[in-house]
Parts: C-alpha cells; structure tokens; sequence
C-alpha cells in the first residue's frame, strides 16, 4: 500500500474518464463504506448519498464521460450548529464524507473529480430529492482514459510560506 502522503500527492481531478470501463460493485461499496465511516460534528451524520450509474450522471452533473457520479445531500437541520453563532457544520462535514470517498477511490485505483458546479435545480429533480435536502458535493467517479493528465491548476499550489502562520 502507497503511504497516504504520496497517495495524496499523486492525486489528481480526473476530468477524462474511460467511459467503457465500469467501476465494480465491490469497489463501489467500499466507496460507500469510506463514506458512511466518516466523521461529522457530534456524530450527526446529517447526509444522504445517491450513487448514479451510467447516463443519469453524465446528463445531470458532468460531462466527463464518468460511468459514476456520487451525490452528496445535506440535511442541513439535523446538522450540529454551533451555539453562539449558529455555524451549521453541515458543508464542512459533506467535504469530509466527500474526502473519505475520493482518497478510498484513489487507493482502489480509481479517479474522482469533486463537482459543485451542477444545476441544483436539476440535480434536486433529476433524484427527485425530498425538500429537507439540499445538494452540496458530486463526485465524478471511474478509472482513467489514456489521455488523462492533471490540470495545469493541479501544480499551483501556494508554498507553506504562504498558507502558515506559527504561533509560539
Ligand atoms: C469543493 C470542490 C468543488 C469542486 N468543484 C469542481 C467542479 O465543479 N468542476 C470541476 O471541474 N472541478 C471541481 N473541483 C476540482 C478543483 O478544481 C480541483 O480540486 C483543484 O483545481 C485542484 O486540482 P487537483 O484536484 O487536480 O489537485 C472541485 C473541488 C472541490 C474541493
């Protein structure tokens, strides 16, 4: 097994798909599992998945030939609020879930994209999504075409230097 650092490192959004390749169900449900272990604030656990094979996905939520998209729901009322100043944890704990599946996919050999760039009003009819739940993160999911590459983005990561402080 790759040590998680490298893991990291070598991950990349996938934005071309091989769209013959099917995702197995046996890795698929371990994408779920990665999801439904997932830390949320006080446990809440206030997200709903909805697992797309096939066209759905690619009509509804991006066009990179993915075979699988995942769709991430929150319900944002039974999300833990912090007191004094109402902050709903509910976003913060769907990148969590979405973080848990994209590396689970990265270890099975598969390649994800995070999407937030859908129509939500789409997307909320498309899964006919019941009122109290609001799409928050798609996750394109399949393995990679032969021309997949990292976006030049990918390398623009800002240096240590810039992101920390240190307090002493
Ligand atoms: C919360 C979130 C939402 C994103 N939404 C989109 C999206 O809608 N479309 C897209 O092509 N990429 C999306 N991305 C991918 C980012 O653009 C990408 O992670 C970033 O440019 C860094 O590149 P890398 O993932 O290849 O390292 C999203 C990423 C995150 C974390």
């Amino acid at each position: 097994m790759k040590n998680l650092l490298d893991l990291l490192k070598d991950r990349y959004s996938e934005r071309r798909f091989d769209p013959d390749k099917t995702v197995e169900d046996e890795k698929l449900e371990l994408l779920l599992e990665a999801a439904r272990v997932a830390p949320t604030a006080s446990n809440r656990q206030a997200f709903k998945l909805y697992l797309l094979k096939g066209e759905k996905g690619q009509a509804i939520i991006s066009n990179f030939n993915a075979p699988v998209h995942i769709v991430i729901s929150g319900v944002a009322e039974e999300a833990w609020v912090r007191k004094k100043d109402s902050f709903n944890a509910c976003e913060l704990d769907i990148g969590i879930v979405g973080t848990h599946i994209m590396l689970e996919a990265e270890d099975l050999g598969l390649k994800t994209c995070m999407i937030c760039a859908f129509d939500v009003t789409e997307l909320q009819a498309g899964l006919n999504l019941p009122e109290e739940e609001y799409p928050i993160l798609a996750l394109a999911v399949g393995y990679p075409s032969e021309a997949s590459r990292p976006a030049k983005k990918h390398t623009e990561r800002k240096s240590l230097e810039d992101l920390v402080t240190v307090i002493e």
